[in-house]
């Protein structure tokens, strides 16, 4: 069914191969993190490379109505001065995150151990989607939640006046639960221990280090111990946001997939913790080369080159899921176009995300012509040549969409998103970069406009 206020757009096939060299939006989940902890420090911290997606101008909006000052300079730099860790105020109004669940749970922990009362909602989406993976261990530092069924948003939130320190082992990898966990532990006295069965994004870590705080990482089983020393002064500091590896994955498999191309994404951020798709496309013979590696902010970063390949299908062991969480759609379109069939095993977790997306992948290859079939949490996928010609249901999912208008320059026919409009979310200007690589007429278009 076509969402009303949706914005239809389609792509196909591009008459020349596609070339060239671009830089992507900022990580999403670190632009996230270094507002909330810009607002939790003390001092000015400057942002620079910051993603401006809906997602995290809704993060920006919530520092705000918490007491934080969060502007832009014109030359893009944002700057947070913070209240310091337990210091935010009580907002006067609701906290609509929009789409975002790392905004929702984050910000959850960060107001668990504040003695004020919150209220945070969402869109369709996110109004869907589990808050009791977090509200459940964040009760034990003295937080009450008062929630919809199914511990679904709008969810009131009553912050704790003495926060108690947190212990808890995650029932599932999840960056979200682990950080929700650490951010409500920075005001509670006494140490926070996570447990995380496996590794997860580690930028909250990372972060919190660099703004000063003490925090252990240890290994232990097939997973990490994360201690933090509660109540530190966080200390202002300056954080360059590297390009968001998520979003180079859809101009990088577009360049394997069309026939003749090369494409360059420069600044993306190669954490080992995010880097599962790259490892992924290199085993099924993807010619994909990182050149300048560095480290910036913090962070790994590198450019990457993607040379049009012919893929082969293979076994995705479920331990990769939680280094390529985000990234499984865009990898099963190139399944869809690999020789063999690919099993990509271990998916539980994506029927959590912006949309049921094990469920959604699977659609939108099917109603393109690929042989797919959902195995319990495994999705095996038929390679080949992918038929196209069909509209694909988005589900206010971001990834789905833009994961949809690649598959359409591959296939034979081609491909339209019911709704393009979610792409915002975490990937601004995603089609003017992708026909910006095509000399010629643009593959991906508006179809209001036709
Ligand atoms: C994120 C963690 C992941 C990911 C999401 C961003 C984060 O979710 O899907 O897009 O920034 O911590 P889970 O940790 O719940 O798997």
């Amino acid at each position: 069914m076509q969402n009303k206020s949706g914005q239809p757009f389609s792509s196909r096939r591009p008459a020349a191969p596609l070339a060239g060299t671009l830089a992507v939006p900022g990580d999403k989940s670190i632009s996230h993190r270094a507002l909330m902890l810009g607002a939790l420090a003390v001092g000015e911290t400057r942002v620079s490379g910051l993603l401006e997606g809906e997602d995290v101008l809704r993060t920006a909006a919530a520092m705000r109505a918490l007491g934080a000052s969060v502007t832009r300079d014109p030359a893009g730099t944002w700057r947070v001065a913070g209240c310091g860790v337990g210091g935010l105020g009580e907002p006067e109004d609701v906290l609509d995150m929009g789409n975002s669940g790392t905004a929702a749970r984050l910000l959850t922990g960060v107001l668990a151990s504040h003695p004020f009362v919150s209220v945070l909602t969402g869109d369709a989406s996110l109004r869907r989607r589990p808050m009791g993976r977090v509200t459940g261990p964040l009760a034990a530092c003295g937080a009450r939640f008062f929630c919809r069924e199914g511990g679904r948003l709008p969810l009131t939130v009553i912050g704790a006046a003495e926060p108690l320190p947190l212990e808890h082992r995650l029932a599932v990898a999840s960056a979200q639960v682990k950080s929700a966990l650490l951010l409500a532990g920075l005001a509670a006295p006494g140490e926070t221990r996570v447990e995380e069965p496996a590794p997860t994004r580690d930028h909250t870590e990372n972060l919190l280090r660099h703004f000063g705080a003490t925090i252990r990482v240890e290994p232990e089983g097939r997973g990490r111990v994360i201690t933090l020393v509660g109540q530190p002064e966080l200390r202002a500091a300056d954080i360059v946001v590297p390009g968001d590896p998520s979003s180079a994955a859809f101009p990088l498999v577009a360049a394997l997939l069309v026939p003749g191309s090369r494409v360059t994404v420069t600044g993306v951020g190669l954490n080992p913790l995010r880097a599962g798709l790259f490892t992924t496309l290199r085993e099924m013979g993807a010619d994909l080369v990182v050149t300048h590696p560095r480290t910036e902010g913090g962070e790994p970063v590198g450019d990457l080159t993607a040379t049009t390949s012919q893929l082969r299908g293979g076994t995705i062991p479920p331990e990769r899921a939680p280094s390529m969480i985000d990234e499984y759609p865009i990898l099963a379109v190139a399944a869809a176009c690999a020789a063999g069939e690919t099993r990509l095993c271990g998916l539980a977790e994506l029927r959590v995300k912006e949309s049921d997306r094990l469920a959604a992948t699977a659609a939108l290859l099917s109603a393109n012509g690929v042989s797919v079939r959902i195995a319990g949490d495994d999705l095996i996928v038929q390679g080949g040549r992918p038929a196209g010609g069909a509209t694909v249901a988005t589900h206010m999912d971001h990834r789905l969409a833009m994961s949809a208008l690649v598959l359409g320059l591959a296939a034979a026919a081609p491909v339209a998103v019911d709704d393009a409009s979610f792409i915002d979310t975490s990937f601004p200007g995603f089609v003017t970069l992708m026909n910006g690589l095509v000399a010629g007429p643009a593959p991906i278009a508006s179809l209001e406009a036709s």
